[in-house]
């Protein structure tokens, strides 16, 4: 079976974005998230990177709406049942990602694939709770989707691999770099990059620099292109916190200890760009 229709659930930020790649790659797809008003932010996200594409000469407008014409749109979690593979992009909670793999363990055929964006959760747990961990996966995309060239493909302890071989299969018809990495605590990605914007946030907390100066010395000081609390602000101050407690949990250690103020700040609600204030405050 060849990877055709692809359903992805969350149309947020990564859910979006990697609609949008899937569609410019050939492949239908179908978006999901819990109410009309989020799938259609969804749609307005995907549209407007699309234009983007277009007033940069990138992409042609004819090839726009072929793009388009390959997403549907759904609130109907029982459409797993068309699908190849389900790619999950919720939000990063051990509890909803379970639940929903439950429930798309029954939606789906028994030979789809059903992988999980997650940045950090162990992939063989949420696997274990389907009838086929054989087939669960971790297929973490870097944000913003359409731009950034790398996926982290997650083996958990049961992944078959046949499916491994589809889903690499997958991200090189995606144009993606893959590298291959096993199930522990946020992977390698966030395993290096989270500790390092928990220890930003440590550095305003304890008033040792503002966050502008903090953020300054990692981009013209280490050459980063963007500075940690820029970049927390844009992978969303909650996800940021999840990441930390499932590292902090994970492996035990205190080193990977969220930082007070970024609790606080996810308390608030100020979960950075997607919610117009974080550590920076942004026009919406
Ligand atoms: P987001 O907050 O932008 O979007 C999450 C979406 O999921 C929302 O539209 C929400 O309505 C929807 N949702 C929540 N529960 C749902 C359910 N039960 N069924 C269907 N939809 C549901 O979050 P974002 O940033 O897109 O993150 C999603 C996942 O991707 C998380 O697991 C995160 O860790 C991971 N990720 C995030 C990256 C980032 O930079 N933000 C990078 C790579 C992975």
């Amino acid at each position: 079976m060849d990877i055709q229709r692809v359903m992805v659930i969350g149309a947020g930020q990564m859910g979006s974005g990697i609609a949008q790649v899937c569609a410019t790659n050939g492949y239908q797809v179908i978006l999901h998230d819990i109410n009309e008003r989020y799938v259609q932010k969804g749609s307005e996200a995907i549209n407007k990177q699309l234009k983007r594409q277009i007033d940069k000469g990138r992409i042609a407008a004819d090839e726009v709406e072929r793009i388009n014409a390959r997403i549907e749109t759904t609130t109907k979690l029982q459409r797993a049942e068309e699908a190849d593979i389900v790619i999950e992009a919720v939000v990063e909670n051990m509890e909803v990602k379970k639940t929903l793999f439950q429930q798309l363990d029954e939606f789906a055929p028994p030979e789809t694939i059903l992988a999980t964006n997650t940045s950090s959760l162990p992939i063989t747990e949420i696997a274990a709770e389907t009838k086929r961990p054989h087939q669960v996966i971790g297929m973490h995309f870097m944000n913003p989707v359409p731009v950034m060239k790398l996926v982290e493909i997650i083996r958990g302890l049961a992944t078959s691999e046949e499916v491994y071989e589809k889903v690499e299969e997958m991200a090189k018809a995606l144009q993606k770099v893959f590298v291959d990495v096993s199930d522990f605590p946020g992977f390698v990605s966030n395993r290096i990059l989270m500790p390092m914007i928990n220890e930003a946030i440590f550095t305003v907390y304890e008033g040792v620099a503002s966050p502008q100066d903090v953020d300054q010395v990692m981009n013209l000081g280490m050459n980063h292109p963007m500075g940690p609390l820029t970049l927390a602000d844009f992978i969303g101050l909650d996800t940021c916190l999840y990441i930390m407690e499932t590292l902090h949990e994970g492996f035990g250690d205190d080193k990977y200890r969220p930082c007070p103020l970024l609790r606080k700040y996810v308390k608030a609600g100020w979960l950075g760009r997607k919610t117009g204030r974080g550590f920076y405050v942004y026009e919406r």
